[in-house]
């Protein structure tokens, strides 16, 4: 399938991680090593207490800034959660739902990853969805009806228009994330291809090849090459590789290399 025309998305999930101090000291570092280039899209989501610090250091830059979580009502008791509107105030373009983190271990369901999309995509924003199934879910050959039902549940009521415009995928198998056991590039393509087939059963061919489809799961420099070299891997959701800026800056780049490599082979 082609893949010229979706612009590879980079993101850097920081988790839990960056005082002011580091947060800052990570953000210079990666805006002195970043060239700017149309041909990639890079945002950053570092914790809340550093959205601002962060967002101010970024504001010159291509680099956008987006928020971990978010909660789908506007206002009012409901203590620890952040609404749309404060993320945007922020400068926050993008948040992300449903990150297998948040599922495990706080509760997350099904049902509430698409009330946080839902409130995500009303506001406005860019959505990354987050999928991915366990080792055991893999191991039992669930892998495939677990994402199914992972992207049924939190795209229920969406939009084709707006899935098109604001939503992005994640696919994070659970048993690559923070493990160094990266999925291969073959099983990577082999889940994205499915989701990106389901994509145009539900919101119709268009949209499906609009929608870009990141990996995440132990990302780094090394092996970033490969996995961008899919058609349907469309990037990549970087978690502690993006915590050091030669790192992230060199999967930023293999992504643009190897996508405008696969460019020019494919539509000539
Ligand atoms: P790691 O890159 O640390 O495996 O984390 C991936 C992830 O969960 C990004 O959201």
């Amino acid at each position: 399938m082609s893949h010229g025309h979706r612009r590879p998305i980079v993101a850097g999930n920081w988790k839990m991680n960056g005082t002011q101090e580091q947060a800052v000291t990570i953000t210079r570092d990666l805006l002195k090593g970043f060239h700017a280039t149309p041909q990639i899209e890079v945002v950053l989501f570092p914790p809340f207490t550093v959205l601002q610090k962060v967002g101010e250091l970024l504001r010159a830059s291509s680099i956008s800034l987006g928020a971990q979580n978010i909660h789908w009502e506007s206002k009012g008791a409901f203590t620890g959660e952040i609404s749309a509107a404060m993320l945007k105030e922020l400068g926050c373009k993008v948040a992300i739902v449903g990150h297998s983190e948040r599922r495990q271990f706080f509760g997350e369901t099904d049902a509430t990853v698409r009330k946080r999309l839902k409130a995500t995509l009303e506001a406005g924003l860019n959505g990354i969805l987050c999928v991915g199934e366990t080792l055991q879910q893999r191991q039992q050959g669930k892998t495939w009806e677990i994402i199914e039902t992972q992207l049924q549940a939190a795209l229920e009521g969406i939009e084709p228009l707006t899935a098109k415009a604001q939503l992005i995928v994640a696919y994070e198998p659970v048993w690559a994330i923070g493990t160094g056991q990266n999925a291969t590039s073959v099983q990577a393509q082999e889940v994205h291809e499915k989701i990106r087939r389901w994509l145009a059963g539900r919101f119709g061919q268009a949209a499906a090849d609009a929608i870009r489809i990141q990996y995440g799961g132990s990302v780094k420099a090394e092996n970033a090459a490969e996995l961008m070299a899919q058609p349907d891997v469309d990037g990549a959701l970087v978690g502690g590789a993006s915590l050091e800026p030669k790192g992230f800056l060199s999967i930023i780049e293999s992504t643009v290399q190897t996508k405008e490599a696969g460019c020019s082979t494919h539509s000539s």
